[in-house]
Parts: structure tokens; C-alpha cells; sequence
């Protein structure tokens, strides 16, 4: 074998051995390469008589041909090996069944909202929203519930550290009843000098907070609050509204509706509201539903209205309770976990 032979098995030798692109490309310029071997014989023959220059020049060329021929077959192998472990790395199985994609829907809480606001709406009532940070006055002190007031501690507030424009202090409204007053001055500052005052009929549903967590408190909960003030307003159409009411919302005339004597500070007299219903799993089982009453003289008010001339009622239910008693979920903390097995149900 000659040393040119020698020199093209070394070459393929080594590109055998480059295991990358790059060092298959530094084996290179070890031969064809400015300095490589192949390069250096090619400047050799310099020193060569013209008819040595013939045969050496080809052999030589033919060399460096076969040179080549090896970088490029290893080049190619390289690249097509390459090629292999991405798409191995990149399979793709078709026969996977497909994924889909799964249509959005309300959740089962805001579906309870809506369905309040329509039933109320149809009766004339308007929807309102509000604040859901508050301030103490209308949370607490507007609603007949003065500082240091016992009652107060009917309900754990979550407390703000900030203050209002008017430096009172703030906190996370822990019922919707702060509305009453926000929509009553409202209402009765755009109809000022109107003689009679348009009756106030008006919904407010929200988010409330209260410092309380278990199977059926969350922190963050909502309520709807109701308020009808008129010059002729009554208990009577309180009992008629409710009925009609939840009769709508749990569509079937089978349900029963009590009032039990209660207190709130800005109702007197104050019930709670508990129903029934004649048939199905919750059968003969008495449910508070709502909390209600005449309006406190001193909350009409602060409403900026006359107590002898203008009475009616307030009420506050809990679309969580509603929600839990349509569908039938035993655990309020469900709904706000935002586990889509369970929400993916209500759709
Ligand atoms: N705000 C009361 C609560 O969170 C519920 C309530 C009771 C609202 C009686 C009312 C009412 O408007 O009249 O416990």
C-alpha cells in the first residue's frame, strides 16, 4: 500500500471516529484542510521534476478526490442519523384518540345570579352593583348598627388598611346590605321634589366576605340583597314576592314558605325566611333561604327619606345556599375551588 493509499484509509479512519457534525469538520482540516496532510504534498511537489509533477499531481488529486468522497458519505451519515433520533425524539402517535375541545360554560353560582336578576326583573325590580371594598358607614353604621354595637360581631370582617377620600375606613362589605343605602340616597337625590316618590325596587347581587371557612361558609361568598320601599309596602308583599319567587326558581308550585321571628339591626320587625318543599330528597326539611323585614326607621333615614311616609322591606339571600339546594351539592367550597370535573357538570 502506498502513502497515499495509507493517507485515504487514515482519513476515513478518523471521519469513522468524528461522532458530530463539528468534529468531522476539524478531521477535515487535518487533511484538506490550509496546513492539513493532503494540502501540505500538494506544496511538496514544488520540488519536482515537470514529468514527476504529471503522475504525482493526479495521484495526488485522485487522493484528495477520495478524500472528499469519505467526508461527504460521513457528512451525509451524520446528518441522516441526526435526522432519526429527532424525529424518534418527536414521534408522534396518529392513532392517539384526539383531545378535543370542550365548550366553556357559566359557572353554576353566576347561573343562579342571572336566574335571580330575571325572575326579579320580571317583577319591576331593578339590578344594582356596588363597591365590594365599602366603607364602615355604609357596612355597618348606615344600617342602624353603631360602633360598638354587639351586633356587630354577627358578622367577622375582613378589615382594610386604607382609608376612604373622606378618611373613613374601609372594609371588604361582608353582606350586600350597604346597597339599600347607596341605591335609596340615589334614588331619592334624582327624584328630589317629585311628590309621590317613585316607588324603590331594586335587587343587589354580589360578592361578600366574612372571616369564616367550612363546608358551608367560604371566605368570599355572595349574596343578593332586595329592597322595596313605597308609600304601601307590607309584609304581605314581601310573602308574596318570595313565594312567587322561589316558586319560579325551583320550578314547582310544591314549596312552602315561613317567616321566623329574627333580628337584624336595620329591620323591625326582622324574620328569616325558611322553606319547604312537599316532595323530592330535601322533603319536610325546613332551609333558610333568606334573612328580611320592615326597613328601619333610622336606616329610611339615612336614606334620606321620612320613615312615617316611606316603609317597606329589605331582604338578603345567599345564591351559594340557592345554588347548593338546586343542584343538590352537600359543600359550598366546591364551587370556588375551580375543579373543572366538577364545574365541567354544570354546563
Ligand atoms: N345582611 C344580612 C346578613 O348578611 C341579611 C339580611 C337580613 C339582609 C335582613 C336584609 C334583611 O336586607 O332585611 O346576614
Amino acid at each position: 500500500m502506498n502513502d497515499l493509499d495509507q493517507l485515504v484509509q487514515a482519513a476515513q479512519a478518523d471521519f469513522a471516529a468524528a461522532a458530530t457534525p463539528a468534529q468531522l469538520e476539524d478531521a477535515k482540516a487535518r487533511y484538506t484542510g490550509k496546513t492539513g496532510q493532503v494540502t501540505e504534498l500538494l506544496k511538496g511537489m514544488a520540488k519536482l521534476s515537470p514529468e514527476e509533477k504529471k503522475t504525482r499531481g493526479a495521484a495526488i488529486n485522485e487522493t484528495k478526490q477520495r478524500i472528499e468522497a469519505a467526508l461527504t458519505a460521513r457528512r451525509q451519515a451524520l446528518a441522516e442519523a441526526e435526522l432519526q433520533a429527532q424525529l424518534k425524539a418527536e414521534a408522534l402517535d396518529v392513532t392517539l384518540p384526539g383531545r378535543g375541545r370542550s365548550v366553556g360554560g357559566l359557572h353554576p353560582v353566576s347561573r343562579t345570579m342571572e336566574r335571580i336578576e330575571q325572575i326579579f326583573g320580571s317583577m319591576g325590580f331593578d339590578v344594582a352593583d356596588g363597591p365590594e371594598i365599602e366603607t364602615d358607614w355604609y357596612s355597618f353604621t348606615a344600617l342602624n348598627n353603631p360602633e360598638n354595637h354587639p351586633a356587630r360581631s354577627m358578622q367577622d370582617t375582613f378589615y382594610v388598611d386604607m382609608k376612604d377620600e373622606a378618611g373613613r375606613p374601609l372594609c371588604l362589605r361582608p353582606h350586600t346590605s350597604p346597597m339599600q343605602v347607596r341605591y335609596a340616597r340615589q334614588h331619592a337625590a334624582t327624584h328630589a321634589g317629585k311628590d309621590p316618590l317613585p316607588e324603590i325596587r331594586v335587587i343587589a347581587p354580589g360578592r361578600t366576605y366574612r372571616v369564616d371557612s367550612d363546608a358551608t361558609h367560604s371566605p368570599m361568598f355572595h349574596q343578593c340583597e332586595g329592597l322595596w320601599i313605597g308609600e304601601n309596602v307590607s309584609f304581605k308583599d314581601l310573602k308574596a314576592v318570595f313565594t312567587d319567587f322561589f316558586r319560579t326558581f325551583f320550578e314547582t308550585d310544591d314549596l312552602q314558605l315561613r317567616f321566623r321571628p329574627s333580628f337584624f339591626p336595620f329591620t323591625e320587625p326582622s324574620a328569616e325566611v325558611d322553606i319547604a318543599f312537599s316532595s323530592g330528597p330535601l322533603k319536610g326539611r325546613w332551609l333558610e333561604v333568606a334573612g328580611s323585614g320592615q326597613v328601619h326607621p333610622n336606616v329610611v333615614r339615612n336614606f334620606g327619606l321620612d320613615p312615617e311616609r316611606h316603609i317597606g322591606f329589605a331582604f338578603g339571600m345567599g345564591p351559594d345556599r340557592l345554588t347548593m339546594l338546586r343542584y343538590g351539592v352537600a359543600d359550598l367550597r366546591l364551587f370556588f375551588e375551580g375543579d373543572l370535573r366538577f364545574l365541567g357538570q354544570f354546563r
